[in-house]
C-alpha cells in the first residue's frame, strides 16, 4: 500500500501506486466534506465536462441524435454534481457509477440517478453494465493516477454505443459529376476528424494521407475489395462515421503529461486500434485555487467511440 500523504483536511492523497482499496477508503472518508472542500479549491471538473457535453449535443457532426432521453453514465459520479447539472438541463436517463459507497450514498439523497452502481473502473468488466449500453459517458476527475488506471479505459469504452464506419468509394472518372456532393462529404469527414479544412484538391491529398492502411483491415464494408494499394488507383474513398456514442472526461495534466504514467500512450494505442476517434482535446484550468500548483490544469477530452 502507498504511504499515506494527507492533504489539508487530513484526507490521504492518492499516488500512482495506490490500490483500489486505498481509493475507496480515501473517498469513503472524504465523502461528507467533499463538496465543501473541492468548492474551496475552485474545482471545475464537473463544469468542464458539462461544457464539453453541451458542445457535443449542439453539434450534428459529433452527436447527431441529441435528445433529452439519451442514456448517460456518470462514471466516478461521486456525490452526484454532474447528475444534478444534467437534470437541471432536462436529462433524466442517467446512471451513477462509483467505487465509493459513501460518495454514492450522498448522491442517492439527491434522487437524480436511475441506477447506482458501486464498482471500480478497472481492467475487469463490470457485470452490471452491458456492452454499448450508454449513448454518452461523462467522467470528471476519475481518470487520474491513484484512481482509474490506463487499463480501465477499455472498460470505459465498452460501456458506450459504438459508431459505425461507412466506406464509400467512387470511380475517379465519375467523381467530377459529384463534385459539390463530394466536397460536402469531405467537409463532414474533416470536421469529425478534427482536421483543418483545405481546398478540395488539398482535401483529396489529405484524405489519402489520413486514411491509414490499417483502417482498411478494420473497416471493410460488404462490397469492399480495396486493398491499401488502391489509394494510388483512380478511386476516391470516403470514410464517414455514422452516429455513435461519445466519451467525455477530464484528466489532470500531471497524469496525462508524464508518458511513464501510461495514460497518453494508452489513448494513442486505442486510437490506432480503431476503438475511438479524438473529437477534441484542450488544456483547461481544473482548480482555480489548487493547494499545489501541479494540480491546476487538466485536459478536457471528447472521444467518439468506434469499437468495443
Ligand atoms: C474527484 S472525484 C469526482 C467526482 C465527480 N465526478 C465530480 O466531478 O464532482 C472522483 C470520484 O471518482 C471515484 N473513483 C475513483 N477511482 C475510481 C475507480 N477506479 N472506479 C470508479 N470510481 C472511482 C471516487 O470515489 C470519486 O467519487
Amino acid at each position: 500500500m502507498a504511504a499515506a500523504v494527507h492533504n489539508e483536511w487530513g484526507i490521504s492523497e492518492l499516488k500512482a501506486n495506490s490500490s483500489e482499496k486505498d481509493t475507496r477508503k480515501t473517498y469513503d472518508t472524504w465523502a461528507k466534506t467533499y463538496e465543501e472542500d473541492t468548492d474551496k479549491l475552485g474545482y471545475k471538473g464537473h463544469v468542464l465536462c458539462i461544457e464539453a457535453f453541451n458542445k457535443a449535443m449542439q453539434s450534428k457532426d459529433i452527436f447527431p441524435e441529441a435528445n433529452k432521453d439519451i442514456k448517460i453514465l456518470d462514471a466516478g459520479a461521486g456525490t452526484g454534481i454532474i447528475g444534478e447539472m444534467l437534470v437541471q438541463q432536462g436529462y433524466s436517463n442517467i446512471d451513477a457509477l462509483d467505487i465509493s459507497e459513501e460518495m454514492l450514498n450522498l448522491a442517492k439523497k439527491k434522487n437524480i440517478y436511475k441506477r447506482y452502481i458501486c464498482a471500480a473502473l478497472s481492467d475487469v468488466p463490470i457485470d452490471d453494465i452491458q456492452t454499448g449500453e450508454y449513448d454518452v459517458t461523462l467522467c470528471a476527475g476519475t481518470i487520474v493516477y491513484g484512481q482509474a488506471k490506463p487499463a480501465a479505459l477499455d472498460e470505459c469504452v465498452r460501456h458506450v454505443r459504438p459508431g459505425k464506419v461507412l466506406l464509400l468509394y467512387l470511380l475517379w472518372s465519375r467523381a467530377a459529376v459529384f463534385h459539390s456532393h463530394i466536397k460536402l462529404l469531405l467537409l463532414r469527414f474533416l470536421t469529425i476528424t478534427n482536421c483543418i479544412t483545405l481546398s478540395l484538391e488539398k482535401e483529396l491529398y489529405v484524405l489519402k494521407k489520413v486514411l491509414h492502411p490499417k483502417m482498411f483491415k478494420d473497416y471493410t464494408g460488404p462490397n469492399n475489395h480495396l486493398s491499401p494499394d488502391s489509394l494510388s488507383t483512380p478511386f476516391i474513398i470516403f470514410h464517414c462515421l455514422s452516429p455513435g456514442g461519445i466519451f467525455i472526461f477530464s484528466i489532470r495534466a500531471d497524469s496525462f503529461d508524464p508518458v511513464e504514467l501510461g495514460y497518453s500512450t494508452k489513448f494513442e494505442e486505442m486510437e490506432t486500434a480503431g476503438k475511438w476517434r479524438l473529437v477534441k482535446r484542450e488544456r483547461r484550468e481544473l482548480y482555480a485555487h489548487p493547494h499545489e500548483e501541479r494540480f491546476r490544469d487538466c485536459y478536457l477530452i471528447t472521444y467518439k467511440v468506434l469499437k468495443n
